[in-house]
């Protein structure tokens, strides 16, 4: 019989419907209507024959799932989202199923938001447009809403991996900002990117870019006028930004997190907002989505957005393309790609993949 693949979730684009039909999969695409799935809605899902499933970042893919997608007779699993800490791996293994995710085709539509972000928390973008809708504006004055210049100012990145990197090199193109990043990695295409624009920029007449690489989170965060977070979330990150780094940060810094909402105590962050008024933050991500902890969504000084970084439609089709090749892959047996995704490479729209 054909091969039962089930989506938790309608996706965006048709590609990845006909590339999964085209080899000749069965798919499923679930159109319950309520917005995130328990173990229980999934297990039914997959019933009692199903072969690969691809899910979504908000479900809870631990052992309770990978036993019951085992016991169906399925051995593959792909997140469409490039963080994978919904996901048991060792659960999944355990239970031989191979689980997939989705890098590469978000770098540069996340990094476009959290740069969004940063400048709409710089410029009180949100601020002043409640403001204007509200009928508040009487006429311009010298000092409605002064917010931050960033030209010439620092961005601090913590985890310069894709994300990181491409954010970093539009902060310093676009607004001639220099960089300091703590990784465990080094980032040398960034560090050679910046020390070629600072180069052009001295040319010019103009003052150069420069670059640092420091040792530990605290020296990003002391040094840094705007802060960026782009780290994997793991028991090693969780809670990265607490009160006591929250106290080491510039009194008007800016903090954008696209990552994901755990790195921050994010009732630190309450707390650090309302003691200091000019210092701002910017959030796509939260700690109990889709939840806010008491007192974020009145502050003034943050600036919240439902977990969108990734929503392009050439990156959320890129997604589900990848999500489907994943799956396809690990059950065809085609060859492991990077990061351990299962990957036919690069399909064309019309060739076929191998049998
Ligand atoms: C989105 O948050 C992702 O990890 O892809
Ligand atoms: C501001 O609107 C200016 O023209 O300086």
């Amino acid at each position: 019989g054909k091969l039962r693949v089930i989506s938790t979730k309608p996706m965006p684009g048709s590609r990845w419907i006909k590339l999964l039909v085209d080899a000749g999969c069965r798919v499923e695409i679930c159109t319950e209507k309520k917005t995130i799935l328990s173990v229980d809605d999934i297990k039914r899902l997959i019933g009692r024959k199903c072969d690969g499933v691809i899910g979504q970042l908000t479900e809870d893919w631990g052992d309770g799932l990978f036993s019951s997608l085992k016991a169906a007779g399925g051995h593959a699993y792909s997140n469409m989202a490039v963080g994978y800490n919904n996901v048991n791996v060792e659960a999944a293994t355990r239970n031989g199923v191979a689980v997939g995710n989705t890098p590469g085709v978000l770098t540069e539509t996340t990094a476009e938001l959290a740069a969004a972000l940063t400048l709409a928390a710089a410029r009180r973008v949100v601020e002043a447009d409640y403001f204007m809708r509200a009928g508040k504006y009487d006429g311009w004055l010298p000092t409605l809403f002064i917010g931050n210049l960033l030209k010439g100012q620092t961005v601090g990145i913590i985890g310069a991996g894709r994300i990181g990197s491409a954010y970093a090199r539009m902060m310093v193109e676009g607004f001639k900002m220099n960089v300091v990043y703590y990784d465990l990695y080094q980032a040398s295409r960034l560090e050679k990117f910046v020390t070629a624009y600072g180069k052009f920029l001295e040319s010019q007449g103009e003052a150069p870019v420069t670059w640092k690489r420091v040792s530990t989170v605290e020296d990003v965060l002391k040094l840094a006028d705007v802060v960026s977070l782009h780290p994997v979330l793991d028991k090693t990150t969780y809670h990265l930004i607490n009160k006591d780094r929250l106290a080491l940060m510039k009194k008007n810094a800016i903090l954008v997190n696209a990552s994901r909402g755990p790195i921050v105590d994010e009732v630190a962050l309450v707390h650090h907002l309302q003691a200091n008024p000019q210092f701002r933050a910017a959030l796509d991500v939260f700690e109990d989505e889709p939840y806010m902890k008491p007192g974020l969504g009145e502050l003034p000084n943050a600036v919240v957005v439902p977990h969108i970084a990734s929503a392009s439609k050439w990156t959320r089709e890129g997604m589900a393309t990848l999500a489907a090749e994943n799956v396809l892959g690990k059950l065809k047996g085609y060859p492991v790609w990077h990061d351990g995704n299962y990957v036919a490479p690069f399909l064309d729209e019309d060739s076929q993949p191998p049998a």
